[in-house]
């Protein structure tokens, strides 16, 4: 097992922590199901399992909870590989739940933890958590601790351009408090990521596929961050505090309603954002798998 004692506070994964999030059940627990999973090693794995050597070590850079490395585990041993898989992430309650899956655990930042000699690297649904600039770390990092022939697969949460730009302003927006600071997410374009990828030296770029479509709107993140301190304020009785927390939920959410109505009158054809029949305003995200190579 790889130490932990490297329990480096990220910027990026504090809400998450705060908010005692669990990463399997979020989105219906789309990242607890075996299904995506299976979808995620069709699409990245399935053709380069036989170019791979007969023992594999693979990361997983922002793991989580480590259900996807367990599940690309499982799915290279039942095709006759021996396999160390390492999670890396900063959240250290995730970690504990990876633990469970006998996996490799580092508890670091994924822009500069220091691997090293990895066949690939796999990444889903983790950029967004990180600025532009840490994004660019990230692949780079990623790039370093890659062998010579090696590849990284990321499933990028993504829209059209203007959707990207639109969700980077809900997931940074200062009333849902996730953000300590301007510009901390950044939701990437396929365009944009395809320019970093290629910027950072990574070659074959290709998009292997798309992942299952997931919903996701202002007032599932709210949920997502206010619900544990909102159910400690009932359970405490403190009705001051639940109702200043529901005073911030409404201005929130009718500042989203306010942009993004915005948005969709002015990109009405383009936008994946729609009003749904209880009124929420949501967005079908679209996930690209990416696939790349070192050189
Ligand atoms: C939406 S979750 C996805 C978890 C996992 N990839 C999966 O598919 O189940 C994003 C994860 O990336 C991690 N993460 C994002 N940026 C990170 C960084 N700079 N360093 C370490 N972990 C990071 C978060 O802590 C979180 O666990």
């Amino acid at each position: 097992m790889i130490n932990n004692d490297r329990n480096k506070t990220v910027k990026s994964t504090l809400s998450d922590l705060k908010a005692d999030v669990k990463i399997g059940k979020v989105g219906n627990g789309y990242f607890s199901s075996e299904k995506n999973a299976s979808i995620f090693f069709d699409y990245g794995l399935s053709d380069t399992v036989n170019k791979l050597p007969d023992n594999v070590r693979f990361a997983d850079f922002g793991g989580g909870e480590g259900f996807l490395a367990y599940m690309i585990k499982k799915l290279l041993e039942q095709r006759g590989k021996k396999v160390i898989a390492t999670v890396v992430d900063a959240n250290y309650k995730y970690l504990e739940e990876a633990k469970t899956y006998a996996l490799n655990t580092l508890s670091d930042d994924i822009a500069s933890c220091s691997l090293q000699d990895q066949d690939f690297i796999i990444m889903r649904s983790v950029n967004h958590y990180n600025s532009l600039e840490e994004q660019y770390k990230i692949l780079k990092n990623c790039h370093r601790s890659l062998k010579s022939n090696a590849f990284i697969i990321s499933q990028i949460l993504s829209g059209t351009e203007q959707d990207c730009k639109l969700m980077s302003a809900l997931l940074n927006h200062p009333l849902l408090g996730r953000a300590q600071t301007p510009n901390q997410f950044h939701v990437t374009s396929k365009n944009a990521f395809t320019s970093m990828l290629q910027e950072t030296g990574f070659t074959k770029i290709q998009i292997a596929g798309y992942a299952p479509s997931v919903n996701w709107g202002p007032h599932i993140l709210w949920e997502r961050y206010h619900k544990a301190e909102m159910d400690l304020a009932i359970s405490n009785n403190d009705i001051h505090q639940a109702k200043e927390i529901n005073a911030q939920k409404q201005l929130f959410l009718k500042d989203c309603v306010e942009l993004i109505t915005k948005h969709i009158k002015k990109y009405t054809k383009e936008t994946h954002f729609f009003q749904d029949n209880n009124a929420n305003f949501l967005i079908d995200l679209l996930f690209p798998i990416f696939r790349c190579a070192r050189n």
